[in-house]
């Protein structure tokens, strides 16, 4: 079949010449591209002129070069607050103001909701069908979300047990810190491993050491650390260009909790059911309704855990102590904080939240000014939806530009700047604003902010109830804007001190 169509394009080659069938392709590229974008059904909110077959790729790739989640904030400006951005053959929607977030997200989320799982790097992950929570739609994505945050409470979201596990925790990072002296060193290792010991007690039941970093985290590292292919990714060109050597680790990661599976079936007792991998053993079991509690889905939900809760919450500590060494006048108003509640003869815990606003108040605006998952997680519409007036139809990503929301001015004041005082009344109390969006919002909202408002806040309290953190001598403070953009947001890598209290 190949040789016959290969003599026949030499053959159309030779009798008609080269430049004849390069303008034949070209008018016929040209005319799909109008048939597509005329279809009288669609009416696409404005954007970047698109191309045959790149669609905006080009300007994306100029624009956004910087890789920082500032980079397409000009194109609002030129095209609106809501704008139609074509990746090759992918249509996608980007939302830039909190009324528009809103409207998608919750106003039409019954629409609104779906991953786009069709997409070749998340097909390639988790299979056409979607799999686990953070992958999956429909009926079965309701099902498997409700068991896994009902789950989550049951190991220890909402007992003691989990914030005494964030206790200890924070106790071993303070005694690791400690042996550096007061010398300057880079936190950002450390904080990574002890964010990693909470989701690794609740997916695996255990903690490792910081002298060994658990393969797992290594490789999830390693891959974060990898060249995603930027917007490419979300087009068909993907699986040209999307590095192999990705999937070949997504592969071994696989293995890795696969071998922790076996590990824990050794010694599984139904009735002690002490983590997330005896709850997959159990429920793979019961059987509790095939189609939806299948092996894949619940080995997903394992993943999408481990995956979501880990660098996200380290980026926002990593973040905290940046602002910490460039704002010492705001660390030190913690730090007085803490000792009038806390003090030094014990570890925080929830419940001092309440008397601590400016200390909620700081990390507030950590979580506001740094961003750590700028444009949220990837919607898709899985019917046509109508938004701002524009038909979308079925089948088009959605982001929600998390990023920019935090930083309208018609938000939030001069939203540059790292201010903790802005969330907090004249009377001292914490000003809640529905605009304060980083866990996104609708049904598909983070499952994990409660976890992660509680490991940041006794992690935080903690390291400033025993040290004031310093930029060491002789460098330049740490960069509190610009970072590391992949799916999540963090800062280059920088030093501090840690001067013992
Ligand atoms: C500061 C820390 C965190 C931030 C800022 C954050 C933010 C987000 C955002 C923006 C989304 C996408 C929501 C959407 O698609 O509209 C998300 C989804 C998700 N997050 Fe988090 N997250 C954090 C920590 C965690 C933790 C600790 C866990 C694990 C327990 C977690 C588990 C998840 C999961 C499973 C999803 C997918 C939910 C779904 O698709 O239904 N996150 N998160």
């Amino acid at each position: 079949m190949t040789n016959v169509l290969v003599q026949i394009f030499s053959k159309l080659f030779a009798t008609i010449g080269l430049p004849t069938v390069m303008i034949f392709a070209a008018v016929l590229l040209l005319s799909l591209w109008i048939l597509s974008s005329s279809n009288p059904r669609v009416n696409w909110p404005p954007g970047p002129l698109c191309f045959p077959v790149v669609g905006c790729l080009p300007q994306l790739m100029i624009s956004g070069k910087r890789r920082q989640p500032t980079d397409l904030l000009p194109w609002y400006d030129t095209y609106g607050d809501i704008m139609h951005i074509q990746l090759g053959e992918q249509h996608m929607i980007m939302l830039g103001t909190y009324e528009l977030i809103e409207e998608a997200f919750v106003k039409n989320a019954a629409t609104v909701s779906d991953r786009p799982t069709w997409v070749y790097f998340i097909r390639r992950l988790v299979g056409k069908d979607g799999a686990g929570v953070a992958f999956k739609n429909g009926h079965a994505w309701k099902e498997l979300r409700r068991f896994t945050v009902s789950s989550l409470r049951d190991f220890g979201l909402g007992r003691k047990s989990l914030q005494e596990k964030i206790q200890d925790e924070a106790r071993y990072l303070v005694q690791n810190i400690e042996d550096e002296n007061g010398k300057a060193f880079s936190p950002s290792a450390r904080i990574g491993k002890a964010v990693n010991n909470i989701i690794s007690i609740v997916v695996f039941g255990a903690r490792y050491d910081y002298d060994d970093t658990p393969k797992m985290l290594s490789v999830l590292e390693e891959s974060m650390r990898m060249n995603k292919g930027g917007p490419l990714s979300f087009t068909n060109l993907a699986r040209f260009f999307f590095p192999k050597k990705k999937f070949a680790l997504v592969d071994k990661f696989y293995s890795l909790v696969r071998q922790e599976v076996k590990r824990h079936r050794q010694s599984f007792d139904p009735t002690d059911i002490r983590d997330f991998i005896d709850l997959y053993i159990k429920v793979t079991q019961d059987r509790l309704d095939p189609e939806i509690y299948t092996e894949w889905n619940v080995f997903r939900i394992i993943v999408d855990l481990y995956l979501a809760g880990t660098d996200t919450t380290a980026n926002t500590l990593r973040w905290s102590l940046v602002h910490m060494v460039n704002h010492p006048d705001v660390q030190k108003r913690v730090q007085q904080e803490i000792d009038r509640v806390i003090g030094q003869g014990r570890v925080a815990k929830m419940e001092d939240k309440a008397r601590m606003p400016f200390t909620e108040a700081t990390i507030l605006e950590v979580l506001r000014l740094s961003t750590v998952v700028p444009m949220g997680g990837p919607h898709a519409t899985s019917e046509a939806t109508t938004l701002a007036g524009y038909t979308i139809p079925k089948g088009t990503i959605i982001l929600g530009d998390l990023y920019r929301v935090l930083h309208d001015k018609n938000n939030f004041e001069d939203p540059y700047n790292f201010k903790p005082e802005r969330w907090l009344e004249d009377d001292g109390k914490v000003i809640k604003s529905d605009k304060m969006i980083p866990f996104s919002i609708g049904p598909r909202v983070c499952l994990g902010k409660g976890l992660a408002e509680m490991e940041s806040f006794i992690f935080l309290t903690t390291l400033l109830q025993n040290f004031t953190f310093k930029v060491p001598e002789g460098e330049n403070p740490p960069n509190g804007m610009e970072g590391l953009n992949a799916i999540t947001f963090s800062p280059h890598n920088y030093n501090v001190c840690a001067v013992r209290r």
